[in-house]
């Protein structure tokens, strides 16, 4: 009976001195009736009140600047006049609730306001970047961690969270590669949909939710070079069927709202696209949530070059699709002129304002414009010990065994002398990554200190920085050599700091920053066992490291319980599980470079001149799409199909024995690709269609199935339609995108 409530909210609550009537026929409940209540709220509106709801500013508290640009000073005079329709980056039971108090008591219009932030991963319990829960190939842990992400935030009044971020990144320069999922659209769209789910659950009107907004909608990750808000220009057809998959299954797992991006496609700025926001997302898609713009990207239509004016933005924005308008002011200055001279009808003003107050619905924002926050429940839920622990969890998942010579891993807790050395060993702060909401350097578990409490008390724990992150020089050598030197291992903390991805974070090389490549070297030379743990947020170029050093940990930015985790692989408490979400170069020059390539007319071919390839590198990455070593080891026998040859309505089993031949349990990514050898248009080399994350105690073994179904094969064709072709398929299982074995069967 929740539209009850509503529904009496709508007829007895005075807005601006009117009363809807309140439906007799029609049942709480269906959206027929929050229709007929948006219905009633609109036909009271003033034409600047209306607009007001398409406006969406930044919180005049707090650090409240995710863009350029400066914090209002009349904040709270536009929500009593009731202009404005959401407010990001405030969050606080306290404070959210003081500015919802004026918008429902006492504002003309009595329209609870929509509380945003980027709820990136995590609030105050600060969970691994984006990018590092991609690596866990884990959706269930990965959706718990989004899950906890909304219990924390809804309990400190956000609604509304600017994630999941779903852009497929083929170039790691790009600093915002570590805000996604990495380089595949179906690992891309497995995880927007678990993220979508555990911020939403089932039911947008618990207090536990937040409302998800995948973004940035579109093709925001093939920025030119790899620089942030370049132009991309990419075909339909790569749009198609590469970035778009995974806003596909964000949306079709509920998600009720999404962001348009700062980029154009191929010549039209997605914020001012109406093929991008309407004909393709609403029509074709039948997206009915709404769109909001990202920070000023209204605005920057003008600097893009498509619009004269702020006005002619603004005209463009709306009658493209592009509902709320975040930080450029361009909706509140000019909408109502645009309307009133009829350059924009007032049915598409109207539809905005209806999506915007239909999402304020579905997300019972009119059942209780506070959504149960309360200071009290705030503080019981940060920081809970569960949260800690999912944290903990997936954390671990999340790490990238990149090799192990002569099983220098796991290290014993025993060891009388242990060198933790780098500038990244003892950071509290790099841990959190970029996007880090309310989380704070002193809820973070150091490398250092997860090393400390795993250690028997005998072992001695010796710490040295040995130089900073990104500035060249070696004084700090010495006493870090003198460690290493003593010690009977030593772990190596090296890597880039959190301010070195994200937004307008790019980088030209993926090198290790300043002078820690030096410091790698000498300390290996001391001839000591090294384990280098890499903290990052890219793909880093390591081939020395690769070479030279006996055992490589990916270890991202983890959280706040990055050293607890770190520490559990490290002394063996838990078999590393990962699998990288994105090809590691071998330099910069490489890129990009990524798995599910096309073929060209000339394949690379080391011992052929007139092919593909570098002069001076080798074709291969320095580490492929979806590899991660562990403990144990595994034997995948022979794959067996259920049928060489299948038509559109069959289904076509591949099964592989996978065997734990090691000594200790283990976790192993079981991983599925398909190639369709021949289409009307070139397609890739191969390209993920499944995987298991299958767990197998020491001498255990399990068959494992994959079912493909025509849907797998399906691809835009030559007539740019989505559809299966017949002919001949490589389907290709292993554990990772360059170790595959092969069979072939057809599509009648
Ligand atoms: C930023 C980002 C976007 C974020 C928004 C609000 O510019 O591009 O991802 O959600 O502004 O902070």
């Amino acid at each position: 009976m929740r539209y009850a409530a509503l529904l009496v909210w709508a007829s007895c609550i005075p807005v601006m001195g009117w009363c809807a009537d309140s439906p007799k026929n029609i049942p709480p409940g269906s959206d027929a009736s929050i229709e007929r209540a948006v219905d009633s709220i609109l036909a009271r509106l003033t034409l600047e009140q209306k607009v007001g709801q398409l406006v969406q500013y930044t919180s005049s508290w707090n650090d409240s600047l995710t863009g350029p640009g400066e914090r209002r000073a009349d904040i709270l005079e536009r929500i009593e006049a009731g202009t404005i329709g959401s407010i990001l980056n405030a969050s606080g039971a306290r404070l959210t609730r003081e500015l919802q108090d004026i918008a429902v008591k006492q504002s003309r219009t009595g329209i609870p306001l929509l509380f945003g932030l980027d709820v990136i991963h995590g609030y105050r319990t600060m969970f691994p970047v984006p990018l590092a829960e991609a690596a866990s190939w884990d959706p269930s842990a990965v959706e718990r961690s989004a899950h906890v992400s909304a219990i924390e935030a809804a309990a400190a009044g956000i609604h509304w969270t600017f994630a999941p971020m779903v852009d497929i990144a083929l170039d790691p320069r790009w600093g915002r590669i570590v805000e996604g999922s990495g380089e595949d659209p179906h690992l891309g769209a497995v995880m927007a949909a678990a993220r979508v789910r555990g911020f939403q659950t089932h039911n947008l009107r618990s207090p536990s939710t937040l409302l998800a907004c995948p973004k940035h909608f579109a093709a925001y990750g093939g920025a030119e070079g790899g620089r942030d808000y370049n132009t991309v220009d990419v075909s339909e057809r790569t749009l198609r069927d590469l970035y778009l998959p995974p806003f596909k299954a964000a949306l079709d797992a509920g998600a009720l709202s999404t962001m348009s991006s700062f980029n154009e496609i191929a010549g039209v700025p997605s914020t001012g696209n109406r093929w991008l926001l309407t004909d393709l997302l609403r029509k074709e898609w039948g997206f009915t949530g709404m769109v909001v713009s990202d920070w000023n990207s209204i605005g920057e239509l003008v600097k893009h070059g498509v619009a004269e004016t702020l006005a002619e933005a603004a005209r463009m924005g709306i009658t493209a699709g592009t509902d709320m308008d975040m930080e450029a002011d361009a909706y509140w200055l000019h909408l109502p002129e645009l309307v009133k001279s009829g350059a924009v009808p007032s049915a598409v003003l109207d539809e905005a304002v209806r999506r915007v107050l239909r999402t304020k619905f579905r997300i019972g924002l009119f059942d209780d414009p506070y959504r149960w926050t309360s200071t009290a429940t705030e503080r019981s839920l940060l920081l809970h010990p569960d949260h800690l622990a999912a944290a903990r969890d997936v954390a671990r998942k999340s790490i990238v065994l990149l090799k192990n010579h002569g099983q220098l891993l796991p290290l014993r807790k025993d060891l009388p002398r242990l060198a933790v050395i780098g500038p990244l060993a003892d950071s509290d702060d790099d841990p959190l990554g970029p996007w880090s909401a309310k989380g704070r350097r002193e809820d973070v578990v150091t490398l250092r200190e997860g090393i400390q409490r795993a250690v028997s008390p005998a072992t001695i724990v010796e710490y040295a920085r040995g130089c900073s992150i990104d500035t060249v020089g070696t004084d700090g050598f010495p006493a870090a050599l003198a460690l290493a030197r003593t010690a009977d291992a030593v772990i190596l903390a090296l890597g880039e700091d959190r301010d070195m991805s994200g937004e307008a974070a790019c980088r030209s090389t993926l090198d290790l920053p300043g002078s820690q490549q030096a410091l790698l070297e000498a300390v290996v030379q001391t001839g000591k066992p090294v384990v280098l743990v890499l903290m990052n947020g890219r793909p880093l170029s390591i081939p020395w490291a690769d070479e030279h050093t006996p055992a490589i940990l990916e270890g991202w930015f983890l959280g706040v319980q990055a050293g607890n985790a770190l520490a559990d692989v490290l002394f063996g408490d838990y078999n590393p599980s990962g699998k990288l979400p994105v090809t590691f170069p071998r330099t910069a020059g490489q890129v990009p470079i990524y798995y599910n390539h096309k073929n060209t007319g000339r394949p690379g071919d080391a011992d052929d001149h007139w092919t593909s390839k570098y002069l001076d590198l080798p074709l291969t990455p320095l580490y492929p799409f979806g590899y991660g070593l562990s403990y144990t080891s595994f034997r995948y026998d022979d794959i067996r199909l259920s049928r060489n040859s299948m038509t559109r309505e069959d289904t076509l089993r591949v099964t592989v024995r996978l065997s734990n031949t090691g000594k200790r349990f283990g976790e192993e990514v079981v991983q599925m690709y398909i190639r369709d050898n021949v289409g009307s248009v070139t397609r890739p080399i191969m390209e993920l269609k499944g995987f298991h994350k299958v767990g197998l105690e020491a001498g255990d073994s399990r068959d494992v199935e994959f079912v493909i179904t025509q849907d797998c094969l399906k691809f835009t064709d030559h007539a740019m339609q989505y559809r299966v072709e017949p002919g001949t398929f490589t389907v290709m299982i292993g554990p990772h995108s360059a170790q595959v074995q092969s069979r072939i069967f057809t599509l009648q």
